[in-house]
């Protein structure tokens, strides 16, 4: 596995990939790995003949300085998971070399970035798809990995590499959400939970489940507010919001279709501030 730094040193390496007109695939994480970010980077080794990883907490992206600052890195278990899981080049750059100057750009995602996520956090979305632009820049893949886990960052990718990057011909594929046994969906935010927060997080999957098992038996209002109620009744978890969506527009839904729809929810677990979701079937 080569470790680059630099866009230079990233050029170097990556022209003989690029010359040899192999596929890449590229998988784009702030690091902090764990098996959701693995199972991308395997199911990019499966359809791709390198890998690609970067690893780069993305200060444009977060809304909360201190979310920022207590923001798990752990660089030397990150290239130990990288190199078991056969990646082929890693790049981590520092700020400077991925915002040598100001980012002013302003990117429209046609109103997906308004609602669930963008509401809360403003200007997370526009933060991320200025550093995904800079990335897919440099690197060009053929085709790049993203966990449904961000259901809503997908959706915005795919608008954005439609409609600002359309020339550089990069494939958006979409991986299922990890979990741990308990269902608690994977997430380097998780390392953050204290033993009491970490017991009490296992309610917001369960609860989804027991509610989306159920969707026919109550109209869309009843169920947010029965799962609102489920998960404020643990005294760690406080619901921000859940909302009921189409699967292609991300707009909140009157009626349930399976195939279609997504429950999301995001919740605060003590301080740490949770997402998850799940689609029905
Ligand atoms: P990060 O949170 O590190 O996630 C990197 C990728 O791993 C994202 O596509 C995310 O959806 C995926 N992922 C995280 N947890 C997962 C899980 N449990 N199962 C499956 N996939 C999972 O998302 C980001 O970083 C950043 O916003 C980034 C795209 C790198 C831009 O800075």
């Amino acid at each position: 596995m080569i470790i680059t730094r630099t866009k230079k040193e990233f050029d170097r390496y990556y022209k003989l990939i690029k010359e040899s007109k192999k596929t890449v695939g590229f998988v784009p994480t702030m690091g902090a790995l764990h098996e959701g970010h693995l199972s991308l980077i395997k199911r990019s080794n499966k359809e791709n003949n390198f890998t690609v990883v970067s690893i780069f907490v993305n200060p444009a992206q977060f809304n909360n300085a201190t979310d920022l600052i207590n923001y798990p890195r752990n660089e030397e278990k990150d290239f130990d998971l990288l190199l078991k899981a056969l990646c082929d080049i890693v790049f981590v750059p520092d700020v400077n070399e991925m915002y040598p100057e100001r980012d002013n750009r302003v990117f429209e995602f046609n109103g997906l970035d308004r609602l669930m996520e963008g509401k809360y956090r403003e200007g997370h979305f526009n933060g991320v798809a200025q550093i995904v632009s800079k990335l897919f820049k440099i690197i060009k893949p053929n085709r790049a990995y993203f966990g449904r886990k961000d259901f809503q960052q997908a959706a915005i990718i795919k608008s954005m590499n439609n409609n600002y990057l359309k020339d550089l011909h990069i494939e958006i594929v979409t991986c299922d959400i990890i979990r741990e046994k308990d269902g608690l969906a994977m997430s380097s935010r998780n390392q953050l939970l204290n033993e009491s927060e970490r017991k009490s997080a296992v309610r917001i999957s369960q609860t989804l489940n027991k509610y989306v098992k159920q969707y026919s038996k109550y109209s869309v209002q009843e169920l947010i507010k029965k799962i609102t109620d489920e998960i404020n009744q643990d005294y760690n978890l406080k619901v921000e919001y859940i909302d009921i969506v189409d699967d292609e527009d991300l707009q909140n839904v009157n009626k349930i279709v399976p195939g279609k729809t997504t429950f999301c929810v995001a919740v605060y677990d003590g301080e740490i501030r949770l997402i998850d979701n799940l689609a029905v079937k």
